[in-house]
């Protein structure tokens, strides 16, 4: 595989970190934003295992800012943090960053909204067990 980025990746601790390739590009050359959300969905979900390990799925994205492109090739960060724990959701926070020039430069954040549910799929309290 060919990497063209070559920034000191920080220390910081994401749920997600990747590098996308050229398949995952849009009409402009740059990250299509499906991709970024999909990856914002996945690391979501791997904060919300932070708090349960319910069975929990997607009921909100709320607040997705696209700030800045992301470009082939760069790393993608997704750092996450748990915002709101309710009576059946856990709420969190995604942001999003590239390292650039050796910045860290936030290029999309989301809120995003899980939903614990039961083997019907109906909602559950949220069982904090961690
Ligand atoms: C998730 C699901 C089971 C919730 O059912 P529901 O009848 O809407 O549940 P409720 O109205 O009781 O709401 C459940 C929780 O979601 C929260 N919620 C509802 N609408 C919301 C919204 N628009 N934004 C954020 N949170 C919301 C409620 O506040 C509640 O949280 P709380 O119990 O912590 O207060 C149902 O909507 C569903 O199956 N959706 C499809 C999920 C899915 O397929 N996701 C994509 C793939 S994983």
């Amino acid at each position: 595989m060919a990497v063209t980025n070559r920034n000191r990746i920080s220390s910081k601790d994401p749920a997600i970190r990747v590098t996308l390739l050229p398949k995952d590009t849009n009409a402009n050359g740059t990250i299509f934003g499906g991709i970024i959300l999909s990856f914002i969905d996945l690391a979501a979900a791997v904060e919300v295992g932070k708090t349960t390990s319910q069975r929990a799925v997607t009921k909100a994205f709320k607040e997705v800012i696209f700030k800045a492109p992301v470009r082939i090739g760069e790393v993608v960060s997704f750092y996450t943090s748990t915002d709101h724990v309710g009576n059946t959701s856990v709420t969190v926070k995604v942001d999003v960053e590239v390292l650039r020039d050796n910045k860290e430069v936030r290029v999309t954040e989301a809120e995003v909204t899980y939903v614990c549910i039961d083997h019907q799929g109906h909602p559950v309290p949220v069982n904090k067990e961690r």
